[in-house]
């Protein structure tokens, strides 16, 4: 394996495609940030970088709030319609359809559309250059009920949250373990028993990672995967079952 040297840049991905509204329930406005992400557990407290020449700037910077709510795959066309356009001179929330709802701690509106919405108030504000760095307290934490099941477990996975990497929206993949699972032997065997990852009782291995090792490949050379290849590969390989190379097809494709 070789690794190539590119000069310092912002590569740390992925991180979520955020909308950011702020402003009133009269006059609201959202904007997409990417950097943005959590600072401190208790309490808990968060931060978005914003250029000052961004409308946003001002409302944020004057009212001290914003929220931060979480696109889903249904949304994608507003999260980039919310960062590309700017309410200077556009109602995204009117445009896009989008529902501002009234906050229960903070009067910027939220988002009635996105699942998880995290109602911030600004402690801070720092400089770095490009952008500010609002740093704020989450002092609510908004849901969709709907992701509820009848134990008040929160079922993220069945919302489709979107994912932000190297200048490209994704929906998040599969379900792969829980916190902690690397080191706890019955959540290993779950896994296995759900024929995600093998298990070796030492050194605990996820498949797909080594597949991808294995399936490395230079750009210029054509992939074993490629369609062609998939199309004409009709009996599966000893090694796996006829089950097992579906998925890999899935891990490839993602
Ligand atoms: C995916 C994505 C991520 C973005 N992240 C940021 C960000 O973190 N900070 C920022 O200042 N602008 C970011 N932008 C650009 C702003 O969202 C964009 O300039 C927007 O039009 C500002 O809206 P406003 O003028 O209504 O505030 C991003 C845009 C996109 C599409």
């Amino acid at each position: 394996m070789t690794k190539i040297t590119w000069k310092a840049g912002t590569m740390l991905y992925p991180v979520p495609p955020a909308m950011i509204s702020c402003g009133t329930m009269e006059h609201p406005n959202i904007m997409t940030a990417a950097w943005t992400g959590i600072i401190n557990s208790e309490p808990p407290m968060t931060y978005v970088s914003i250029r000052p020449s961004r409308f946003s700037h001002k409302i944020i910077k004057d009212s001290g709030e914003f929220v931060i709510n979480l696109p889903t795959l249904s949304m994608v066309v507003a999260a980039d319609f919310c960062g590309v356009k700017s309410g200077r001179d556009t109602d995204k929330f009117k445009e896009m359809e989008l529902t501002p709802l009234k906050s229960s701690q903070i009067n910027a509106p939220q988002i009635l559309e996105s699942p998880i919405s995290l109602e911030c108030r600004v402690i801070d504000i720092k400089s770095f250059g490009s952008h500010d760095m609002f740093l704020a307290e989450i002092v609510a934490v908004n849901v969709d009920d709907k992701y509820l099941d009848n134990e008040g477990k929160f079922w993220i996975e069945k919302t489709g949250l979107l994912a932000f990497a190297h200048g490209h929206y994704f929906t998040l993949g599969r379900n792969l373990g829980s916190f902690g699972f690397s080191v706890n032997k019955n959540r290993l065997n779950m896994m296995k028993k759900m024929e995600k990852i093998e298990v070796k009782t030492k050194e605990p291995k996820i498949l797909i990672e080594k597949r991808a090792e294995k399936e490395a490949r230079p750009l210029n050379k054509p992939s074993k995967f490629s369609k062609k290849h998939i199309r004409s590969k009709t009996v599966p390989s000893s090694r796996h079952s006829n089950k097992f190379l579906g998925k890999t097809k899935f891990a490839k494709s993602n």
